[in-house]
Order: structure tokens, then C-alpha cells, then sequence
């Protein structure tokens, strides 16, 4: 088996993605604010590190995979420090230790919101890895009653950031390949609070359209992500894979 750290795993898809990998074997190495093998809080400075930390300690130094995967929704600044610092403090707090392993593989999850209506002082702020920056800049969105857009600006951020390294010679050059998937909406406690309002559920359903068998589980993540962190998975770098229903490609339409 291999020695894999999810951050997340307290519930929804990382919860699901741990139990899969366990029940194939692998050892898990379950990070969140609970209910974990590494309690620790991905949305400030210290707790990223007691992050990357309480992991090497547990892994010995050397892991086969990484999967970045906590994340919030909320219209608020926490939004952008979780989804976009913390995955990548944690991503690059252990790829050292990627790099040790024979077969290494990592993931992020980003989302189809990373395609919708963003706010471009947060992203730049994000991609100059500047968290008082973005979190000025965050407040800004949230004083002009635009909170909203603070988890898409979040989600392209990371994703825009992955391209970016998964190419550089941290990543690709030592061997190290690094993509994301981006689900659509998925059935998870997280979005429970929108299929539980008739309004928000009218408003999902238009944003989000899914033709492929529309409203996933969280299983249907997790298999993508544990392809993108297997052996199999040798060629691939920089890939933001939808795993949406063909959301995206209704939304952006056929040109790539
Ligand atoms: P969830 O709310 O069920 O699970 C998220 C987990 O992240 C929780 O266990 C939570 O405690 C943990 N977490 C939150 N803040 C943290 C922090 N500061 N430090 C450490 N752990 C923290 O949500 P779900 O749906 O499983 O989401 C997982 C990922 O998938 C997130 O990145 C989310 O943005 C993404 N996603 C979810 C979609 C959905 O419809 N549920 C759609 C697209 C993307």
C-alpha cells in the first residue's frame, strides 16, 4: 500500500476519498480541524505548519501522495486562506517528501466555480502568494456586498497556481506529477444547506447545469481523485479535471 495525507477528511469527499484508499490498503494520513489523524487548521500560518509537520512525522519522511482537499464556501476572507493558502502550504510543505517517494502523485480540488464571475484584486493577490493582500483585498469584495465571489476567486487562484508549478522544476522536473479536479456540486454536507432551500436549489440547478446524470456523491470525487494519485496516472501534469457532469462544457461550450 502507499502512504497518502488528505486534508479533509472529516467529512464529504475527503472523508469518503480516506475510507476508499483504506479499504485499498493504503495508509491514510487524515488532516482537518477534527476528527483526525492530524488536528490542525489549514486557514492560519502556524496550523499549516503543525500541518506539514504532524504529516512528516508521521509519514517518516516520504510520502507517495498528497491531496489537498479541505476547503469552505462562505462569503468570507476564511474562504480564501483555506482554499487557496492552506492547499498550497500544504502541497508545498510536503512535496520534498513527494520527492523521496519512487511513485509519487499529488492532487488539489478545486471546483467549476473557478470558472464563474471572480474578483481580480483577490486572485492577483493569491497568485503573488500575498495573504495580507488578499485578505485586504477580500474584505473589499465583502464591503461592496460581493462575498460571493471570494470561493470562485479562491478556486481559480488554486487552480492557476497548479498550472503554474505543476510545470516548474519542483514539480514536473523532480517527477512529481501535480493536477486537480474540479467537481461540479456535489452531495455533501457542505452543499446540504443549498438543497435544503427550494431558492438556492433553482439557482444551482441554472448555474450548474449537470446533463450527465446531474447531482453527484461524493464517491464519484474520490474515484477521480484516487486515479489522479495512483501509479497510473504517469503522463499527466497541470490538468484541472472536471468531474462535473459536463458542467464546463456546457457552460464554456465546445472551444478549448
Ligand atoms: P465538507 O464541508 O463536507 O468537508 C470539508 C472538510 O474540510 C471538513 O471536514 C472541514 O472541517 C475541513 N476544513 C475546513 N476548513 C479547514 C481548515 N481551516 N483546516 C483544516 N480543515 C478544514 O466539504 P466537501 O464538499 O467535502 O468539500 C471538499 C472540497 O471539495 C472542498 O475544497 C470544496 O471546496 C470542494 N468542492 C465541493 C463541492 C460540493 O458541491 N460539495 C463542489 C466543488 C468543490
Amino acid at each position: 500500500g502507499r502512504t497518502v495525507a488528505i486534508s479533509g477528511t472529516a467529512s464529504g469527499i475527503g472523508r469518503t476519498l480516506a475510507e476508499m484508499l483504506r479499504e485499498r490498503g493504503d495508509t491514510v494520513i487524515g488532516v482537518d480541524l477534527r476528527d483526525a489523524d492530524v488536528c490542525a487548521d489549514l486557514g492560519t500560518p502556524e496550523g499549516r505548519d503543525a500541518a506539514v509537520a504532524g504529516v512528516l512525522d508521521r509519514a517518516g519522511g516520504t510520502l507517495d501522495g498528497v491531496v489537498a482537499c479541505a476547503g469552505v464556501s462562505g462569503p468570507t476572507p476564511l474562504t480564501v486562506t483555506v482554499n487557496h493558502f492552506g492547499a498550497v502550504a500544504l502541497l508545498d510543505g510536503l512535496r520534498p517528501a513527494l520527492a523521496r517517494a519512487e511513485r509519487p502523485r499529488a492532487a488539489a480540488v478545486g471546483s467549476i466555480s473557478g470558472t464563474q464571475p471572480l474578483d481580480e484584486d483577490v486572485l492577483r493577490a493569491c497568485l503573488d502568494g500575498d495573504e495580507p493582500a488578499a485578505l485586504a483585498a477580500a474584505a473589499k469584495v465583502i464591503e461592496r456586498g460581493e462575498g460571493n465571489r471570494l470561493y470562485p476567486s479562491s478556486k481559480s487562484a488554486l487552480a492557476r497556481w497548479l498550472r503554474a508549478a505543476s510545470v516548474s522544476p519542483e514539480w514536473a522536473g523532480a517527477g512529481v506529477p501535480l493536477n486537480a479536479v474540479a467537481p461540479g456540486v456535489v452531495r455533501t454536507p457542505m452543499s446540504e444547506p443549498l438543497f435544503a432551500d427550494p431558492k438556492m436549489r433553482a439557482v444551482m440547478d441554472r448555474a450548474v447545469p449537470m446533463p450527465l446524470n446531474g447531482y453527484a456523491g461524493p464517491e464519484v470525487i474520490a474515484e477521480a481523485i484516487a486515479w489522479l494519485i495512483s501509479p497510473a496516472n504517469s503522463h499527466m501534469a497541470g490538468q484541472v479535471v472536471y468531474v462535473d457532469g459536463g458542467a464546463e462544457a456546457s457552460l464554456r461550450g465546445p472551444d478549448v
